[in-house]
Formats: structure tokens, sequence, C-alpha cells
């Protein structure tokens, strides 16, 4: 039997309850600490989902020397503060998408993980999910010769509320760093790392971007079109092009992901497992832990640092900047 390990949640907001949701399904997981800017926030939290123990404070919760795993779900201006606390207290850091505001403060949470030889991960879901990991699977089929395009979307309709993380530029806000970043992903992934990036935004009366569309090329003749917005009806798209056929899915919902060659049309299936897919992260940072990694041989943190920098390189091109981070 595998250690038990104990995790606490650092900001007790709408995420963390999806994850916390999963996480208790987990036979390897103690659902020990949750901490909040406020006491009844991280009571309710805690009775919610049966953690054992609350904290009004972020920085009383690291002193507890029972936490071995700290999940950060606060905006994403914040992961940069919360992982050095965390990491600078000797706690393993699995840390929610964006993993924070530009490169400058990724290497810094990268330099603060190997300085304190404690592990660090990006929440990048997805990345752990049978789904994608279907497509990775996929994409060799010889059959399908060289892809040439990605072609992905993540838009939802947002209610503007400029206080909001997605409008409230202290926050982060902005389609790109929240939702943007998963059909960057994929095409990083799938693709590697752009030689060229032109990028389209528009921007929200706070100043904030909203929408945005980018293009991608690449040295092998590849190209993307990636798109995010908060201003239209929920899409979240991947279309691949290769040489001699498609493939084509939605990135979360289960539906079976649609591959067509010149001689076949398939739908292919794959065991989704039992929730939306969270916990598929939470077991990887464990079985990292049992092999006393520092970090992801499957999502590295050169990963988190190459996406940091593309996402750099659209804001750049966009005219996208965040006061008290650029
Ligand atoms: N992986 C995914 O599928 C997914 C989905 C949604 C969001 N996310 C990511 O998760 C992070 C949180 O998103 P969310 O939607 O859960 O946000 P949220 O509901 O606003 O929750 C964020 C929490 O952070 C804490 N916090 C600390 N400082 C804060 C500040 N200055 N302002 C506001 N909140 C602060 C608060 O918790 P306390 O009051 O309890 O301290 C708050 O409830 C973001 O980085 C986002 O990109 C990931």
């Amino acid at each position: 039997m595998n250690k038990k390990y104990n995790w606490a949640i650092l900001g007790c907001g709408k995420i963390a309850k999806k994850f916390a949701l999963e996480l208790k399904g987990l036979p390897n997981a103690n659902l020990y600490a949750a901490a909040s800017r406020n006491l009844d926030n991280a009571t309710s939290f805690a009775s919610e989902f049966g953690f054992e123990k609350t904290y009004d404070s972020y920085k009383e919760m690291v002193k507890d020397p029972s936490v071995d795993i700290v999940y950060i779900a606060t905006p994403h201006s914040h992961h940069l503060e919360h992982s050095l606390l965390c990491l600078n207290h000797k706690k393993a850091v699995l840390c929610e998408k964006a993993f924070a505001i530009n490169s400058k403060e990724v290497l810094q949470m990268v330099n603060a993980s190997k300085e304190n030889n404690t592990f660090l991960m990006e929440a990048f879901w997805v990345r752990f999910r049978p789904k994608f990991k279907k497509v990775l699977e996929l994409i060799k089929n010889e059959d399908l010769g060289k892809l040439k395009m990605v072609k992905s979307d993540f838009n939802f309709l947002g209610e503007y509320n400029p206080e909001s993380r997605l409008y409230n530029l202290n926050l982060g806000a902005g389609s790109l760093l929240d939702i943007g970043i998963y059909p960057v992903f994929t095409s990083l992934m799938l693709l590697g790392k752009p030689t060229q990036i032109k990028a389209i935004p528009q921007f929200s009366p706070t100043g904030s971007e909203e929408s945005i569309t980018v293009f991608l090329s690449y040295k092998n003749g590849a190209t993307a079109i990636l798109n995010s917005s908060f201003k239209s009806d929920y899409k979240n798209n991947v279309e691949l092009s290769f040489e001699k056929g498609h493939i084509a899915y939605d990135r979360f919902s289960n539906e079976p992901i649609l591959l067509q060659t010149t001689t076949k049309n398939q739908q292919i299936t794959f065991d989704a497992g039992p929730n939306l897919g969270y916990q598929f992260e939470a077991m990887h940072v464990m079985e990292c832990l049992d092999k006393n990694l520092t970090e992801s041989p499957t999502l590295p943190l050169s990963t988190s640092i190459d996406l940091m920098s593309i996402l750099d390189t659209i804001r750049k091109e966009a005219g996208i900047v965040f006061p008290n981070h650029d």
C-alpha cells in the first residue's frame, strides 16, 4: 500500500470545490485542511467535503507540519505568491492554471521548487485525462500523415462583472489566461513551439481582453488558429488536419473522438472514468511523490515554461498588459 497524503486546499472557490469532490474518491488522499481568507468559508468548505482542519489564513496553514500537498486554487494573479509560500515551507504544490501571469513569475516558482527540492506541477488536468491520452495515441497513426493544422476554441458566455477575476485586471483577467490557455496548450503538445505568432484581441470596458484569435506558424509548415472568448456560446472544439485525414473532438465531453482517413471514418471511444477528470492529476502528483520526484515526467516544468513564454508573446502581440505584473 502506497503512502496516504494529507492534502490542503489553498483558496476555497469554485474550482476548489470540483477538485475536492474528486480528491475525496482517491484512497491515498486524505482530505486534511481547507484554508481560506475567511473562517466561515473554510468551515463550510471543510464540512461539505470532509476536511479535518480549517484555517482562516494561508500563512498559518503552511506552518502545519502534517500538510503534505497543497492545491492552489486562487486567481492566477496570486499563484506566484501562494506557490512561494508553500514551497518555502517544503509543501508539495499542485497549482492551478494559468501557472502565473508571465514567464518571470513562472521562473521564480520553478527556482523555488529547485531550491527547496520540493515538488511543483501546474494543474493542467486535461494532460492526464483519458481523452487527451487517447488523442496522443491516435496522432501516431501513420495513415494520417503529418499534422498540418490545429484549430481549437474555448468560448463561453461570461457574466460581465468588473470585480470578477474574468474582468478585473488586478486578478489576471482575460480569456487568454483563463480559457485560451487550453487551445494554446493543445497546440504546444501537438506541434511544439511556434516560430511566428499573430493575435487579434477585443477588450472589455475594464481594459481586460475578453476575446482573442491567435494565429501560429511552425518551422515544419504547420499552422494553428486558436480562439477564446467570454462573449459567445459554449464551444470547446479541437480539429486536427493531417496530410491524409482529420481528428475532431470536444475537449471536455466524453463523446467519442472522430477519426477520418482516406479509407475509413471511425468513432473512437475511451474509458473516461467516473468523474470530470480532476482526479487523474491528483493521482499523478501522489505517484510522483511516491517516487520522491520534484517534478512530473508527464507534465514537466519545462512545458509550463514553454506554455507561458507563448502566452507572453501572444500578450505582447495583442497589447494585453497587467498593471501590477508587467
Ligand atoms: N482546471 C480547471 O478546470 C479550472 C476551472 C476554473 C478555474 N481554474 C483556475 O483556478 C483558479 C481559481 O479559479 P476559480 O474560478 O475557482 O476562482 P474563484 O471562484 O474566484 O475562487 C478563487 C479563490 O481564491 C481565493 N482568493 C485569494 N485571494 C483572492 C483575491 N484577491 N481575490 C479573489 N479571490 C482570492 C478565494 O478563496 P478564499 O476566499 O477561500 O480564500 C477565492 O474563492 C484560476 O487560476 C483559474 O484559472 C481552473
